[in-house]
């Protein structure tokens, strides 16, 4: 673990707007930077920086946060690696806590075998340009059609047809042997030491962040004798059941693009790219696993599976599919003409011409497999019975209700039979699987409900709205002076009691402090409740509040709660004509009447459900003298309050 130390100290010290500033162009606009969204393809910009608060938001996504959410969103780092990343650019040491005897040498033979491997691929990437390399393989590339751009996009080489070339070298270069083994590079027999890879095109295999973490390696031209691809070994860095090739230069081409393509081979991912489509990954032969689906996951919803045209028409590539539903994702099928696999078919055709057939021969998995599947059956009973269970099997892995149902009515008109009976199958796979899980701890189980739902009414959650604006004001304005009136009682030399109106001045914050204390209102929704206390805290420290000081303590979605409020109210910052009509009402007094409003509804609010929850609880329980003194008296608060109301309004 990265020492609080060391994350404090990377808090102080990053500037959201240089970080940003590495991958987006950015422009200053008044207070603020604004640039083209990372996330789509826009002409015009709705992307913004505030330095000011150290927070950003991509209007056109609807993303936002901290810099660490921008690396996390933009680089798909995780938490740690996003901390690292900025360390390493403001020269910032990484402490490491908590690591056990055991974790500091997997760490550090890990780190040995990353070393090796950057190592060993920029060595075969050079030999792919030297003799050998440059006529045999080079030239086979060429023959393939591959560009110098593509080979040197993915760092493509080329390890030469000699016993031990790599192995010598990496060790004259201080390279352990026993961890060159570890990496598989070199076969170690018999103190022989032999490249695991030797005559082969070298296709690195990198993670995510861009780490090599293997290799696949091809035999140039076709060979009875030797396997056509061999890979790396498993090993503490490279564990093929998580990897997907082309992963780390796809992934900001499948966020944009909102899908990934996924094809069986290197080349059919280089040469995608090569044509110009660049949102493509590789399972690299295997069935696809569910490690590598959540790879994808973290960057799309959406799976468009390439069939090579031979491929098309196998029910144990269908089978891969079921796995992607379960994970929530949509998944397409494109299939190839036949004889074609991705490589060949995109080699010799322009960008536009492939768009156009992927785009057209696309079909939703459900319209796909039926149609297979059903075939010449469709007139056999017994056949297509057969064929109705097994859709509506995939159609059950289907978690979300509202699509299910949508599939449903699909299979329904494709296979001519009632919706009624693919309900009721539906339903007897369901609670087929939901006794299968019952052994199974529950972990992320939904109950699932066969009725046919209504569409979610558009509710309005008031008392959501209400905390929120309250977060609001505080974050907007909680550093502004209102003036208002105050009632203040006081007892004359006749015991009577006079009530006189006074002026005070307080900061916003004060009154809203002061007025929820004095009250004990609390918020209900945790969110706000935690960015409050956080708030006061920061005022506390600073006599201000300051976004940027309490921002990283939260939570992701606080994070993205507190960027919405302050950046919808840039937002007309964004382009310069809309600067001059609006502008954020920040007049003394109506600052003054927004705030107490705000504090009276709320307070009105809150009585209304402890009124509600009594008269609820009255019907089972016998009235009770007390409870019911307690509802008369928040009747006439209320209405108190109402009248109070109605003379702000
Ligand atoms: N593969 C493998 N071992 C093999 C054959 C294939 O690991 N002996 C994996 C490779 O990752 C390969 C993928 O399966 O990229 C798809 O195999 P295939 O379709 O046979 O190869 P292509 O990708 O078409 O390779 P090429 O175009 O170079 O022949
Ligand atoms: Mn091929």
């Amino acid at each position: 673990m990265i020492s609080k130390r060391t994350i404090e100290k990377v808090f102080e010290t990053a500037r959201v707007e240089e970080i940003i500033g590495d991958f987006v162009q950015l422009k200053k606009s008044g207070s603020n930077y604004k640039g083209l969204s990372p996330f789509t393809e826009e002409r015009t910009p709705s992307f913004m920086v505030s330095p000011a608060k150290q927070i950003w938001k991509d209007f056109s996504s609807g993303k936002g946060g901290t810099v660490i959410t921008f690396l996390m969103e933009h680089e798909q780092y995780t938490y740690p690696e996003a901390i690292k990343y900025i360390a390493n650019k403001y020269n910032i040491e990484v402490e490491e806590t908590e690591r056990t005897q055991e974790q500091i040498i997997e760490d550090s033979e890990k780190e040995s075998l990353f070393l090796i491997s950057d190592f060993a691929k920029d060595y075969f990437k050079n030999k792919l340009f030297e003799e050998e390399g440059k006529t045999v393989a080079l030239s086979y590339l060429k023959e393939r059609q591959f560009k110098n751009e593509i080979i040197e996009k993915f760092e493509i080489g080329y390890s030469v047809n000699v016993k031990d070339d790599f192995s010598k070298a990496a060790i004259d270069a201080g390279y352990m042997i026993n961890f060159l083994e570890k990496t598989g590079l070199t076969i170690v027999k018999e103190s022989e030491n032999i490249d695991r890879f030797k005559g082969r095109v070298i296709f690195p295999i990198r993670s995510m962040s861009g780490r090599i973490l293997g290799f696949g390696g091809r035999i140039l031209g076709a060979s009875k004798s030797l396997a056509k691809y061999i890979n790396s070994p498993e090993s503490l860095i490279y564990q093929k059941s998580k990897v997907l090739y082309g992963i780390y230069e796809s992934k900001q081409s499948i966020v944009k693009n909102d899908n990934c393509f996924l094809v069986e081979g290197y080349t059919d991912v280089i040469k995608m790219h090569q044509c110009g489509i660049t949102n493509v990954v590789a399972s690299s032969g295997t069935a696809l696993t569910e490690n590598q689906i959540r790879l994808i996951n973290r960057l799309t919803k959406n799976i468009t599976v390439v069939f090579d045209g031979d491929a098309a028409g196998s029910r144990a590539a269908l089978r891969g599919i079921d796995l992607i539903l379960e994970q929530g994702m949509n998944v397409k099928i494109c299939n190839l003409p036949e004889n074609d696999d991705p490589d060949s078919f995109v080699t010799n055709k322009n960008l536009k011409e492939v768009e156009t057939y992927l785009f057209e021969n696309s079909k939703d998995f459900i319209v796909y497999k039926a149609a297979l599947l059903l075939g010449d059956s469709q007139n056999d009973p017994v056949k297509k019975a057969g064929v109705i269970r097994d859709m509506v099997e995939s159609i059950a892995k289907i978690n979300d209700q509202i699509k299910r149902e949508l599939y449903i009515k699909e299979c329904s008109s494709i296979m001519d039979i009632s919706e009624q009976v693919l309900y009721s199958t539906l339903a007897q796979i369901i609670k087929k699987d939901f006794n299968n899980q019952k052994k199974v701890p529950a972990k992320e189980f939904e109950p699932i409900s066969l009725v046919k739902t209504e569409k979610h009414k558009e509710h309005v959650d008031e008392l959501y709205e209400l905390e929120r604006k309250i977060i609001e004001i505080l974050i907007l304005y909680g550093n502004d002076e209102i003036d208002f009136k105050e009632e203040v009682f006081t007892k004359n030399d006749d015991g009577v009691t006079d009530t006189k109106i006074k002026n005070r001045t307080t900061k916003v914050f004060e009154k809203i402090y002061m007025d929820l204390h004095t009250d004990e209102m609390e918020f209900s929704n945790e969110d706000f409740k935690n960015i409050y206390y956080r708030i006061i805290e920061s005022f506390n420290e600073n006599k201000e509040i300051n976004v940027d000081k309490f921002i990283n303590d939260l939570s992701d979605k606080q994070q993205l709660e507190v960027t919405n409020i302050v950046m919808d109210n840039e937002k007309y910052f964004l382009h310069d004509w809309e600067k001059n009509n609006i502008y954020p009402k920040s007049k003394k007094d109506t600052l003054a009447q927004l705030t107490i409003e705000t504090i009276l509804n709320f307070r009105c609010y809150l009585i209304d459900k402890k009124v509600n929850r009594y008269i609820d609880n009255s019907s089972s329980d016998e009235i009770n003298n007390s409870s019911l003194e307690e509802v008369v008296n928040y009747s006439k608060l209320k209405k108190l309050l109402s009248e109070k109301l109605n003379r702000v309004l």
